[in-house]
């Protein structure tokens, strides 16, 4: 539906008052009538790249998911401030790897005699509390699209890597990009006793995948990909890593939020896609390429909800209450968290 005329008129207005004391920055799977008044749009690499890019803003206006603004309140100086303009947008898949989870599990490899040639990868997707034990113990974060070069890395300096959060995204560039078997991964559950895994199964291992996933990705299935193919003949299917590995081996690419939008900037006119990510972005670029037909993969998955709770009213409140000289939802990580946390970050924005 057509976003209410009258926000619309406000959050013009308050940007517009604020000029360059604010920046807007808008992950690809937010509402469009917000990434209408987005400075910048991107994936979740491009916004922890471009969060420093305006040291002048004092104020960063995320509209995204927690873990991303407190990325950016990592990245960005101590004079910016970063609002997130719903403070009950979180992510179910950083929520499933908390600190105490994370240090028991590096105990249990402790026990296990392998936490020394052990390197923890940890996606994007988690909490400070995790970027900064991954810093702490010579890791690095990577996002969905440099997810490779950061496994590439990991396995120069060590023989084992434990990647959390996302099982998904782990066991998919493992075992597509870097040549590993589904049998060198082993998945580790922070709910049993030892993570449900064997003393003798965490030293075979070389990826030791944390039990998490997107809540969203999770649910397309190898269904999905098979229904849309009868659907639609001669479908290209284009699923996001986060998906689970059954689905991304029936698919005929595969790819980040960036990956997918420029492969369907390139693709020929009349040519047909059947995309697997959020149903935003998918929206969006079904209506940025009527020349082509863009399809939703599975018409049974929505949007993720926690990236819907950044709407309108939400965004014209935070920007108002900035006009007002008030600084609403301030996200702050603590500066013994954010040293480490900032450790893995910048190793991540250092690789080749
Ligand atoms: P990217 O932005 O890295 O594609 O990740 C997708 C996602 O789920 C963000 O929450
Ligand atoms: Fe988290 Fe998935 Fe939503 Fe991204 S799409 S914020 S990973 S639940």
């Amino acid at each position: 539906p057509a976003s209410d005329p009258d926000l619309v008129e406000r959050a013009r207005a308050a940007k517009a008052e604020l000029g360059d004391r604010v920046f807007i920055l808008g992950h690809h799977y937010q509402r469009d009538e917000v990434i209408e008044f987005a400075d910048v749009t991107g994936d979740s690499f491009k916004l922890a790249r471009d969060a420093a890019a305006r040291p002048e803003a004092e104020y960063i206006v995320f509209c995204g998911v927690h873990f991303m603004a407190e990325s950016a309140d990592i990245l960005t100086g101590p004079a910016q401030q970063v609002i997130l303009p719903d403070l009950a947008a979180g992510c179910s898949m950083a929520d499933m790897a908390t600190a105490e989870q994370v240090a028991e599990c590096w105990d249990v490899l402790t026990e296990a005699g392998v936490v020394d040639v052990t390197v923890p990868v940890s996606y994007m997707n988690s909490s400070a509390d995790i970027k900064a034990f991954t810093g702490q113990h010579g890791g690095t974060i990577c996002t969905s699209s440099n997810a490779k070069r950061a496994l590439e890395w990991a396995f120069e300096q060590g023989q084992k890597v434990l990647f959390l959060p996302d099982q998904h995204l782990g066991r998919n560039t493992a075992v597509r990009e870097m040549g590993l078997s589904l049998d060198d991964c082993v998945l580790y559950n922070p709910h049993k006793p030892n993570g449900g895994l064997t003393v003798q199964q965490l030293r075979d291992a070389k990826m030791i995948l944390w039990r998490g996933h997107c809540s969203v990705h999770g649910r397309f299935t190898v269904d999905s990909v098979e229904e849309v193919r009868a659907r639609i003949p001669g479908v290209t299917v284009l699923v996001h890593p986060e998906c689970r590995h059954e689905v991304v081996a029936a698919a005929d690419q595969v790819g980040s939020t960036e990956f997918i939008i420029k492969a369907l900037e390139a693709a020929e006119p009349g040519s047909k896609w059947a995309i697997g990510t959020e149903l935003n972005l998918v929206r969006r670029l079904a209506k940025a390429h009527p020349d082509k037909e863009i399809a939703f993969l599975d018409r049974s998955v929505c949007f993720c909800s926690t990236m819907n709770r950044i709407d309108l009213p939400h965004l014209v409140w935070a920007l108002e209450s900035l006009v007002e000289g008030r600084v609403p939802n301030v996200i702050t990580v603590d500066p013994q968290t954010e040293k480490y946390a900032k450790a893995a970050l910048d190793r991540m924005l250092a690789l080749p």
